[in-house]
């Protein structure tokens, strides 16, 4: 990074891939919980990591899709589509949760699921994005992605952006 404070200077591909590592720990506690048959443990973990990809995949729809679809559409289709798909599941899951009745082989199933979307993501989209996104429109997505991270606890701030 540059040792500057302008936003700007801000790369969203590093911001956006800092969230994609945080929520994946974050899904690592919770297998971890949900191997242990734990679903005391479960629960303020799900809710978490739950609310943390629900924000992070509407960040994307609001402040990315529409600005990258005019010269991507059939991948923009795509993202979407797999939006829809760990969202399904998402809600499947945390009606699991909610009964105790989450199964590790699932929860593992939508890590492995999210891991490729976001490595779709990270090789494309996001490259894009640091290339493409005009400056107020990188501004309003930092700016969204920080409030997301900021609102979630105890997780730690992506290590690439200034204060
Ligand atoms: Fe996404
Ligand atoms: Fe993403």
């Amino acid at each position: 990074m540059h040792p500057t404070t302008s936003e700007s200077a801000v790369s969203p591909r590093a911001f956006l891939i800092s969230d994609h590592a945080r929520l994946a720990r974050l899904g690592e506690k919770l297998l971890i919980s949900a191997r242990a048959g734990d679903p005391p443990d479960v629960c303020p973990s799900w809710n978490e990591f739950e609310q943390g990809l629900l924000a992070h995949l509407e960040a994307e729809e609001v402040e990315l899709l529409p600005h990258f679809e005019a010269g991507h559409r059939l991948e923009t289709d795509a993202l979407r589509l797999e939006h829809a798909r760990i969202r399904h599941l998402v809600d499947k899951m945390g009606l699991s949760v909610e009964l105790h009745e989450a199964k590790a082989d699932a929860l593992e199933e939508l890590l492995r699921i999210i891991r490729e979307h976001s490595a779709r993501e990270e090789n494309l989209l996001y490259r894009w994005t640091d290339k493409n996104l005009p400056p107020p429109l990188r501004a309003r997505l930092l700016a969204r992605l920080r409030r997301t991270v900021s609102q979630a606890s105890p997780a730690p701030r992506p290590s690439e952006a200034p204060r």
